[in-house]
């Protein structure tokens, strides 16, 4: 492990050298234009992956982007890592709001400035790096496979059939995902939850054609009005969501575990300051973490309709439309929880005008087991390099994948993220910490370690 260390700190430039040409590289999967860039990213990781010591890598195209796998098999008897990650990121819009260009990087103030700084390309390497120091140093201590996707930011449309049509390939002891994040870089800890997903769009329809708004206006539905209210009344006065049905499988948190939860260190105060908010607002009876993480949510992520442009323009528009996602808790399913929301949204709509709900991606909603030696060996590991035991935490984002794999597989996930919320990801200057990086580098060996040293 020393031997470890000291190659790291010496291959410091160099290891970040290499991560910013990844980072240049515009892998945005939701947009078409990307395509090769996307498929030139999924190249640069195969390569680095070969560079690193790995075998029978290769680039999987599918439907829609690739999918890169490589392997390190030394031993059948020993454990075997399944590391998942994602080399795909989320669009830069709105790109005139980035202080410096997004896939340019930059270090400012210690910490990497660029679009999957942090989600995910930055912890995909990670793994990369620390891969490639346990092969130069001799120290690999089991098995080790990688699948790094490009289309987790869009819903992992095509991971599905690839598992379950490599099954054999994929089999492994854990899977190990560094995506997620830890409440402070002083303050270790590991999500042992996500949230899942339910994605609708939703189209009101009014006249036929849009109208002049003085002349029909006031007897004739204008599918904004309608759409607003449709939505306002999905909660109620305690924020409460009020689709029928909607909390049945919800997964009641005990009141120990919610006070174990509430010993996590945090500040309101310095939440509100850092969001430049005055107040927060959410579900009555639950705290702000417990809002972002044990509790469901319903929220509009775009709307649009009408005149938009220049000046005004007086109209009564025939169409609004919005895109609507819901966050789910165990054991919620994407798949019951979107059905609901047709089936409530279309039996609200007053008769003055036609609805349309189109489902999207879902994804369900997960716990990782605290009682496993992968948990054990993640948390002896950040306690190793940090110098604190990992407090346990439950994350208010989705990796669809994770259910996925277990359905599939069989196989649980450990999900030791090295990021902070306040990373900006998904927004403008994302950005992430060379400590972080340094320190997910340093850490990942160990749980390398301590997991093949628990399973014997
Ligand atoms: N890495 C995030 C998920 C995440 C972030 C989990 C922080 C926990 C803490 C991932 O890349 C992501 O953004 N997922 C999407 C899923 C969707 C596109 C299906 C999400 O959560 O919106
Ligand atoms: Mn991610
Ligand atoms: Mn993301």
């Amino acid at each position: 492990m020393e031997a470890i260390k000291e190659l790291l700190d010496a291959s410091k430039q160099q290891f970040l050298d290499e991560l910013f040409e990844l980072l240049r590289i515009p892998s945005v999967s939701a947009d078409p234009k990307y395509k090769g860039d996307v498929a030139r990213a999924a190249e640069y990781v195969k390569k680095k992956l070969k560079d690193a010591g790995a075998d029978n890598v290769e680039v999987f195209p599918t439907a829609g982007h690739p999918i890169v796998y490589g392997e390190k098999i030394i031993d059948e008897k020993l454990p075997t890592i399944v590391v998942y990650g994602h080399y795909d990121v989320q669009p830069a819009d709105p790109i005139n709001l980035w202080t410096s260009p997004p896939f340019e990087p930059v270090i400012k103030d210690g910490k990497i400035y660029a679009r999957g700084s942090c989600d995910d390309k930055g912890q995909v390497y990670m793994h990369i790096k620390a891969f490639d120091l346990m092969m130069k140093t001799n120290t690999l201590p089991c098995n080790v496979k990688f699948m790094i996707e490009g289309e987790e930011e869009v819903g992992s449309a095509h991971l599905g059939d690839f598992v379950k049509a490599n099954k054999e390939k994929l089999k492994g002891s854990v899977i190990l995902i560094s995506d997620t994040s830890m409440i402070a870089n002083d303050i270790p800890s590991i999500d042992v939850g996500l949230r899942g997903l339910s994605y609708v769009e939703v189209e009101v329809t009014g006249p036929n054609k849009d109208l002049h708004s003085g002349v029909y206006g006031g007897a004739v539905a204008n599918p904004i009005n309608i759409l607003c209210k449709m939505i306002a009344d999905m909660k109620d006065e305690n924020n409460h969501i009020t689709i029928p049905g909607f909390y049945d499988d919800v997964l009641t948190v005990s009141d120990a575990d919610r006070a174990e939860m509430a010993k996590a260190p945090f500040s309101l105060d310095a939440y509100k300051k850092d969001l430049a908010i005055n107040d927060v607002i959410g579900e009555t009876g639950y705290s702000t973490q417990e809002r972002t993480s044990i509790r469901p949510t319903l929220d509009v992520n775009g709307i649009w309709g009408g005149y938009i442009g220049e000046g005004s323009k007086t109209v009564l528009p025939s169409k609004a439309s919005a895109k609507i996602s819901m966050r789910l808790v165990p054991n919620q399913s994407s798949e019951k929880t979107t059905a609901m929301f047709k089936k409530y949204f279309e039996s609200v709509a007053p008769a003055c005008v036609t609805v349309k709900v189109m489902a999207h991606h879902g994804g369900e909603p997960v716990l990782t087991p605290t009682d496993s030696i992968a948990f054990k060996a993640s948390s002896m590991a950040m306690e190793k390099t940090f110098g604190k035991k990992p407090i346990p935490t439950r994350g208010g984002g989705s990796i669809p994948i994770v259910a996925l794999f277990e359905k599939e597989l069989g196989l649980k996930s450990v999900l030791m993220g090295f990021g902070l919320d306040s990373d900006s990801i998904h927004s403008p200057d994302e950005h992430y910490g060379i400590f972080n990086y340094m320190k997910g580098i340093e850490t990942i060996p160990y749980f390398f370690k301590y997991f093949t040293e628990l399973s014997k």
